[in-house]
């Protein structure tokens, strides 16, 4: 009879083609457990290379490919920093303690750079954009010298616990940013912003403040 003959081969068949989607699929969530394992694996290794060095690291940080090129001993990770690719770590200056200090449980996105002369702090659980720029040094302007000659000036940065700076803000010497504070994208902060408010534009100006209701 046909049907009987025809109907086992396709079942056969079927049975083939599922135990290869099941083999193709358990291989490819085992390459995917495999390149986690890996990630983890190497961000432990960052982890203590860079202790090695001199960073302060006070307890585990998810440390992606950054960089921190010198003067180690300037910078302080706090435990549960989450530090995602291309973040760059900069110091420049004469050594001090805590000149680049990141708070427990903050996350920096992508390709995020921290240029810290005196003391650039940054709170507990705040969120860092991609592609942001803070620092807290400029170049002195003076006329008769060119600006490379002259040497650089600073002031504090201090961002609050909380904070939220979206993709591509640019945070400037002697700036606070306050207690939970969002700065929106593209934003250049150069003066202080409140706590809780949402600053926005270039230069960073108060367009309200978060309340509860809120999305
Ligand atoms: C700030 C932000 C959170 C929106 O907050 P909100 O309270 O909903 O603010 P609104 O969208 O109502 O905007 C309020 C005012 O700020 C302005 N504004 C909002 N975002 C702005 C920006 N990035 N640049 C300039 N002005 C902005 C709005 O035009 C509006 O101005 P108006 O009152 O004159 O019309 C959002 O615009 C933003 O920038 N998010 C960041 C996203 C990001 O970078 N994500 C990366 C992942 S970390």
């Amino acid at each position: 009879m046909p049907t009987e003959v025809w109907l086992p081969r396709v079942w056969r068949a079927g049975e083939f083609a599922s135990i290869r989607v099941h083999s193709w699929l358990s291989m490819k969530s085992a390459f995917q457990w495999g390149t986690r394992i890996a990630g983890g694996l190497a961000s432990r290794w960052r982890n203590l290379w860079y202790r090695a060095l001199g960073v302060r690291i006070e307890g585990y940080c998810w440390l992606r490919r950054i960089e921190i090129a010198r003067n180690w001993h300037d910078i302080t990770l706090e435990a549960d920093v989450a530090l995602d690719m291309g973040v760059v770590l900069i110091t420049g200056g004469p050594p001090r303690v805590d000149k680049i200090r990141i708070g427990t449980g903050t996350y920096v996105n992508r390709y995020t750079i921290f240029d810290g002369h005196e003391r650039l702090h940054v709170g507990r659980r705040c969120m860092i954009g991609p592609h942001c720029y803070i620092t807290d040094a400029d170049h002195r302007k003076r006329l008769g010298l060119t600006v490379q000659e002259q040497p650089m000036k600073s002031a504090p940065v201090i961002i609050e616990d909380g904070a939220w700076l979206g993709a591509h803000v640019i945070v400037l010497p002697g700036v606070r940013i306050g207690r939970g504070a969002v700065i929106a994208a593209g934003s250049v902060v150069n003066k202080d912003i409140p706590d809780n408010a949402i600053a926005a534009g270039m230069p960073a100006r108060v367009v309200r403040m978060r309340t509860a209701d809120q999305d």
